[in-house]
């Protein structure tokens, strides 16, 4: 965003974006959908329904076959390939099939999300054992992600997602294969960036993460939405947070 622009409100506006795959694959149908910066949102529905590719179209792996997409105050169709490249340094993504280099060990997989941000390398050993501290994952630090269960390398997909203190946090299916403690610690991680200003869209299947919380969940089903929750959802003020005594820590950087 150029310095004379009015800082955007929303942090994601989509106006009647559909996505058909070739041939014929209409994997979303005219969505419109607006998440304000600083929002957690769940996006549920059964599998088929449309998430991940949502969440692709937002990073612009995919390009949407119809409808506008704006991201952070950019429109993703006509944003220059520079300025992409800097939009996708403040986004942080949690992939459904993780994108784990298998070869390469944990600290490194988490380390390849801050090389692109010019990240200096103490800055970097510090978050990342904080991350691995707070994913209970410490003693894998050396690990090749190959040798990982598939909830070790779910968390280090979450690490790596995380590691650059995204302003949009981009989750999909991030609890899939994790157990509820685990689930918990994770969701408790997302609560706090999101108390330290980031906003995020969780894809899930599984009810009992969202269960509870006041966030939006917006529901799809064939490609369209059919239940976005309060869509005005009162600008409430975050509850506060256990997890908030560690943030400074988290976040300092030391
Ligand atoms: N790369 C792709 N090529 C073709 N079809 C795809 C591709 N990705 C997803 N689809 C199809 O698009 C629809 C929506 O898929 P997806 O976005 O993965 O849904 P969800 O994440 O909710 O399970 C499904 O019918 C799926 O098979
Ligand atoms: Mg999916």
């Amino acid at each position: 965003m150029s310095e004379h622009q009015e800082e955007p409100k929303l942090m994601i506006d989509l106006v009647k974006v559909s996505k058909t795959y070739l041939p014929d694959i209409q994997a979303l149908s005219d969505v419109s959908l607006s998440v304000r910066k600083g929002e957690i949102v769940f996006l549920t529905g059964k599998s088929g329904a449309g998430k991940s590719t949502l969440l692709r179209l937002l990073t612009r792996m995919e390009k949407p076959t119809k409808g506008v997409i704006e991201v952070s105050g950019h429109d993703l169709n006509l944003i220059s390939t520079v300025k992409l490249q800097i939009l996708r340094r403040s986004i942080g993504f949690a992939f459904q099939d993780f994108k784990l280099l298998p070869e390469r060990t944990v600290a490194e997989n988490i380390a390849i999300a801050m090389e692109v941000s010019y990240t200096r390398p103490s800055v970097m050993q510090t978050r990342i054992r904080k991350l691995l501290q707070r994913l209970g994952l410490v003693e894998k630090h050396n690990t090749p992600t190959s040798g990982l269960s598939r909830g070790e390398q779910q968390r280090v997909a979450i690490a790596r997602a995380l590691a650059n203190n995204p302003e949009l946090i981009l989750a999909d299916e991030p609890t899939g294969n994790l157990d509820s403690e685990t689930t918990e610690m994770v969701m408790a991680l997302f609560r706090q960036y999101n108390q330290q200003g980031a906003t995020l869209v969780i894809a899930t299947h599984d009810t009992s993460i969202y269960q509870g919380t006041s966030h939006r969940v917006i529901e799809l089903r064939e490609g369209r939405i059919v239940a976005r929750g309060d869509e005005e959802p009162e600008a409430e003020a975050p509850a506060p947070d256990p997890a908030l005594a560690f943030a400074d820590d988290l976040f300092s950087d030391e």
